[in-house]
C-alpha cells in the first residue's frame, strides 16, 4: 500500500505535489469512489482515475529486475529445454532478457517487453556500467593488479574498466574476490579478461546495473522496477 499521491507521481502522472492539489481539487477517484483528501493509500490492483481518465493501466510495458540463479539460460527459449530466465518471471507478456549472463553466472538481469528500453540499454554508445564480484582461483599478484589499472586487452580491444576493488584474499582457498565495474557488453567479457591476466572465473554475479542493484531479492526472485527506475534509465 502507498499513499495515492505517491502512486500517481511513480506513474509518471505528474509531481507528488501536483497530485495532491488534484486530489484536493477532487479530480480523483479510487474504484470510482471520490477521494478529496491526502491520506489515503492505495495499492497497485485499485483503479484510480483522474478527471474520469485511468491512469496509466494502457501501459502493455514490463520490466522486471530478477536475481538469477546459476544454470538457467539468459534467453526466451533454449533448444535443449534447459530453464531460462524468462520461465522464472510470472507473466503472460513476452518479455526477454536486457543483454545476457553465461548459463553458470548468476546475479542482476533486466527483462523487458520494451523494445526501445532494450535497444537503448545495449547500444554500444550507452555506456552502462555493470559490477561484477568475480571469484578467482588464486592471489591477483601486483602484475595483474597493474594490468587491471591499464584496462587489459581483451581479443585486440582494450577494456574500459570503471573501477575495481579487492574485497578479499583467502590465503587458504587460493582464492581472490574483485568487485569489477566496466561498461562493456562483449560476451564472456569478465572471465576473459581474467584470463588475459592468467585467473579463471571460478564464481561469477553481477551485482549491479547502472544505479540498481540486488537489494534483498534472493536467487530465483524478481520485481517489477517501478516508473521511476524506468525514467531513470531511459534518462541516461
Ligand atoms: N562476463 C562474463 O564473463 N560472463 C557473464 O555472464 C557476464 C559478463
Amino acid at each position: 500500500m502507498e499513499r495515492l499521491q505517491k502512486i500517481i507521481a511513480n506513474y509518471g502522472y505528474c509531481s507528488r505535489r501536483k497530485a495532491e492539489q488534484l486530489i484536493l481539487d477532487g479530480k480523483v477517484t479510487v474504484n470510482g469512489t471520490l477521494v478529496n483528501e491526502l491520506g489515503t493509500k492505495v495499492n497497485s490492483n485499485d483503479i484510480i482515475e483522474i478527471e474520469g481518465k485511468m491512469l496509466n493501466k494502457d501501459t502493455d510495458k514490463e520490466y522486471y529486475l530478477l536475481n538469477k540463479p546459476r544454470g538457467v539460460i539468459s534467453s526466451i527459449k533454449d533448444e535443449k529445454n534447459r530453464k531460462t530466465v524468462v520461465d522464472l518471471i510470472d507473466t503472460d507478456k513476452r518479455i526477454y532478457p536486457i543483454g545476457r549472463l553465461d548459463y553458470d553466472t548468476t546475479g542482476l538481469i533486466l527483462l523487458t517487453n520494451d523494445g526501445t528500453l532494450t535497444n537503448l540499454l545495449t547500444h554500444p554508445s550507452h555506456k552502462v556500467p555493470k559490477g561484477y564480484l568475480a571469484k578467482l582461483n588464486g592471489i591477483l599478484d601486483k602484475q595483474a593488479i597493474d594490468a587491471l589499472k591499464e584496462g587489459p586487452v581483451v581479443e585486440g580491444r582494450r577494456t574500459q574498466i570503471i573501477d575495481f576493488k579487492i574485497k578479499k584474499k583467502d590465503l587458504t582457498k587460493n582464492a581472490t574476490y574483485v568487485l569489477i565495474t566496466i561498461v562493456e557488453g562483449r560476451n564472456h567479457i569478465v572471465k576473459k579478461l581474467f584470463k588475459t591476466l592468467g585467473y579463471d572465473v571460478d564464481k561469477l554475479t553481477r551485482v549491479s546495473y547502472d544505479f540498481l542493484g540486488l537489494g534483498n531479492l534472493k536467487s530465483g526472485e524478481y520485481r517489477p522496477l517501478t516508473i521511476k527506475e524506468v525514467k531513470k534509465l531511459y534518462n541516461k
